[in-house]
C-alpha cells in the first residue's frame, strides 16, 4: 500500500484481514490489529513515538492519531494505545494517550497526552480530555473540559460491541469492493 510510509526505516504493521482506506496516510511505527479499519482521510504518525491500536478498533474518517517524543522530563514521551474494540469517531484527534476496550471516542472529540481512558467508556461527541486526566471505566464524559456525567445504562455497554461488530462487517465489504 503506498499510503504505508516509512519513517527512520520503519513501516507501519498490518495484521490480518485489515481495511486501510486508499487516502489515509500512516508513518513509521504504527501497529494494526485483526480486523481493525482505519478511514478516509486519517492521519496518523508514528515518528517520534509509537502507535499501537488493537483488534476490531475502527478509526473513522478524518481523525489524527499523533506522539509525544522522549524528553528529560518526559523519558518515556507519549505513545498512542489504543486497545481492542474501540470506535473513534469522524474527526477525532487523538494525541499520546491511552485507550482501553472498548471505548465510543465520539466525533470531533479531542483526547491529550497522557489521558487514560478505562475500558467500557463513552466519551461524547466534541469532548476535550485534558492531559493526563484518567477516566473510570462503565461512564459517560462530555463536555470542554470533559465532565463524568453518569454511569453507562447496559444497553450503552452492549452497544460498544455492536459498534466495534459492525464496522468488522464493513470494511469486510470495503475490502471486497475495492481490492
Ligand atoms: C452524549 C451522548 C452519548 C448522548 O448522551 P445522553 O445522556 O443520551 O444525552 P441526551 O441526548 O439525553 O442529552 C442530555 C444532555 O446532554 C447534552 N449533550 C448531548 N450530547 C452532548 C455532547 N456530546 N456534549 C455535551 N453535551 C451533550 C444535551 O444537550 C442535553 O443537555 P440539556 O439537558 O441541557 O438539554 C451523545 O450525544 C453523543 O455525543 N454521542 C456520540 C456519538 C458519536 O460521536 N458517535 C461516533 C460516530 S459513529
Amino acid at each position: 500500500m503506498k499510503n504505508l510510509k516509512s519513517y527512520n526505516d520503519i513501516l507501519p504493521t498490518i495484521y490480518d484481514r485489515v481495511y486501510v482506506d486508499e487516502s489515509a496516510v500512516l508513518y513509521g511505527e504504527i501497529t494494526i490489529g485483526d480486523d481493525s479499519s482505519i478511514w478516509p482521510m486519517v492521519a496518523a504518525r508514528g515518528d517520534v513515538n509509537y502507535i499501537s491500536i488493537g483488534k476490531r478498533t475502527n478509526v473513522q474518517d478524518g481523525s489524527v492519531l499523533h506522539v509525544t517524543r522522549k524528553s528529560n522530563n518526559n523519558p518515556l514521551g507519549n505513545p498512542l494505545i489504543i486497545g481492542d474494540d474501540v470506535t473513534i469517531g469522524h474527526k477525532a484527534m487523538l494525541h499520546g494517550c491511552k485507550l482501553g476496550n472498548r471505548i465510543l471516542v465520539g466525533m470531533g472529540a479531542i483526547i491529550m497526552d497522557g489521558a487514560e481512558v478505562g475500558d467500557d467508556v463513552f466519551i461524547g461527541a466534541g469532548t476535550l480530555v485534558p492531559p493526563n486526566k484518567k477516566l473510570e471505566s462503565g461512564f459517560l464524559y462530555v463536555g470542554n473540559p470533559m465532565k463524568k456525567a453518569r454511569p453507562l445504562k447496559q444497553v450503552e455497554l452492549d452497544f460498544l460491541t455492536v459498534s466495534a461488530k459492525n464496522y468488522v462487517l464493513l470494511k469486510d465489504e470495503y475490502i471486497e469492493q475495492h481490492s
